[in-house]
């Protein structure tokens, strides 16, 4: 690895549409490369709402539409532990970075970056809430994660 970097919590607002997506979608593509044995992987929201629940109907569809079970995930949020105890964290968009540093809860060593800009993909970037959105809205979501999960994997795993 030329990063030191084994453990990723991907983060959004709710932990029912994106990120439990990106988790999926992300440990898929590590599967596939035979580098998932190697890496942590994670989501939490950064809002409480849904703690507990399954990912929304939406997101376990759009996943399973390209074979990735998602179902099984359970909802939480986000702790100023997840700092101490992830090496890096992924948001889907700018709000979710705010948020996730408000409330004291960015105490811990954990590198927090837009998903997007850490994949090196453009700058302004962000995989758009499809909360209030039709399908269409999770299937945008989904191909943009699984290019930055792709991006991402090539930065940790370069020769
Ligand atoms: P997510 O989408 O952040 O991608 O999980 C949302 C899910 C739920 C809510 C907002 C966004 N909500 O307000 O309940």
């Amino acid at each position: 690895m030329s990063e030191p970097i084994s453990s990723i919590l991907f983060i959004c607002l709710g932990n029912i549409c994106r990120s439990p997506l990106a988790e999926g979608v992300f440990r898929n593509e590590a599967q596939k490369r035979g580098v998932a044995d190697q890496l942590t992987i994670d989501s939490a929201g950064t809002g409480g709402w849904h703690i507990g629940n399954p990912p929304d109907q939406r997101s376990i569809e759009t996943a399973a539409n390209h074979d990735i079970n998602i179902s099984h995930q359970v909802c939480r949020r986000l702790t100023s532990r997840d700092f101490n105890t992830f090496d890096l964290i992924l948001g889907m968009d700018n709000s979710n970075i705010i948020n996730a540093t408000s409330a004291n809860r960015a105490n811990g060593p954990a590198q927090l970056l837009l998903f997007t800009q850490f994949a090196g993909m453009r700058d302004d970037l962000e995989i758009a809430d499809p909360y209030y959105s039709g399908v269409e809205g999770f299937e945008t979501a989904y191909q943009l994660i699984k290019q930055a999960s792709r991006s991402t994997l090539d930065r940790l795993f370069a020769d």
